[in-house]
């Protein structure tokens, strides 16, 4: 029996952070290692354009960012295809058919992209571009190129992967049982607070660690990290359940240490800045072999570049049979 093909993909708008790895990378590893599927990983320089137009070098930049943060985290180019969308022009023609077959109205009242026009006020203030609110149609494009069976998604993903399914019914309703409906898997990874307590971590928040940050900036990172703030002198009695180190401890450190700390903070016992120190140790620790193998790839720029290389020519041929049978279906196979 052939492997199910997983398809996922990022926009290429920063380096990868702490919670990128727990949200989905750390999945897709576990994913690819299984030897179970056929993975796909896409580099969504075109998607990332849509709110970065304006940005070209950043973008650019990401691609090889991005790629490199795969590669260190144990995404093998072996065994999981990595690739540029803009490279795929035929991401770009599904694009132009889909988009006969979704309604403005629609896409309008996407939650994902109704939330992110919301939060792109200083971008596109009160209106918003075509491409942008088109997203969801390219999406369906880089799914459907690849035949993608099976979409590993957090919550916010979703509806844009139900937007897809829809046009693939449509599309096939309309021309002929040619593509494949992908199924969206909600990746079970944890959704990661930023270091100030927001309940997202991200770049434009300042409160990421990234898999690239240096021993240094993790220390750095760490002693900035939001406690309770009631908490004054070290004999104050802590609220382990406010303090974002106590957070992180649970993700970083051994169950039983997470215990001791959190009994010895509410007692009183244990200041914030022994506290801190230890988690930025145990980061340290848990990151090292990432930081290793991403300082590895950076000294090796041609390395990097020839696996995207590589695995974009692979993703071009299968998009072309793909495109092969879109256009029989569609009657626009003019001539070879
Ligand atoms: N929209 C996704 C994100 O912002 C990135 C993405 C682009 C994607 N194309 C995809 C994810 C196809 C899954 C499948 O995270």
């Amino acid at each position: 029996m052939e492997k199910k093909r997983i398809l996922t993909g990022d926009r290429p708008t920063g380096k990868l952070h702490i919670g990128h790895y727990f949200g989905s990378l750390k999945k897709r590893v576990e994913l690819q290692e299984s030897g179970e599927y056929d993975p796909y990983i896409l580099i969504a320089d075109v998607q990332a354009l849509t709110d970065n137009f304006n940005n070209p070098e950043k973008v650019r930049k990401n691609v090889r960012e991005v790629a490199m943060d795969y590669l260190s985290v144990g995404i093998d180019p072996k065994k999981t295809t990595i690739y540029i969308q803009s490279m795929i022009p035929e991401i770009a023609e599904l694009t132009v058919f889909y988009s006969n077959l979704v309604t403005i109205a629609r896409l309008e009242r996407n939650p994902t992209v109704k939330t992110e026009i919301a939060q792109k006020k200083e971008l596109f203030g009160e209106s918003v571009t075509y491409g942008f609110l088109g997203y969801p149609v390219s999406q369906a494009g880089d799914i459907t190129a690849f035949e993608g069976q099976i979409i590993p998604v957090g919550e916010d993903q979703l509806p844009l992967i139900e937007q897809c399914r829809e046009i693939v019914r449509k599309f096939n309703h309309i021309y002929g049982d040619v593509l494949v409906e992908p199924e969206a898997v909600l990746s079970s990874g944890k959704r990661i607070k930023g270091l100030d307590g927001n309940e997202k971590m991200g770049k434009s928040l300042g409160n990421a660690i990234y898999l690239s940050d240096s021993e240094e900036e993790i220390t750095k990172k760490v002693m900035s990290a939001v406690t309770d703030p009631n908490r004054i002198k070290k004999d104050d009695l802590g609220n382990p359940d406010i303090c974002m180190v106590a957070y992180y401890h649970n993700l970083f450190s051994k169950e039983e240490d997470v215990k001791k700390i959190c009994e010895e903070c509410k007692a009183g016992k244990r200041g914030c800045v022994v506290c801190k120190r230890q988690l930025a140790q145990n980061i340290i620790e848990e990151l090292r072999p990432i930081r290793e193998k991403r300082a590895y790839y950076e000294s090796h720029p041609e390395e990097v570049e020839q696996i995207l290389k590589e695995g974009t020519k692979k993703a071009q041929e299968v998009a072309k049979q793909t495109m092969k049978k879109v256009k029989q279906a569609m009657k626009l196979d003019y001539f070879e």
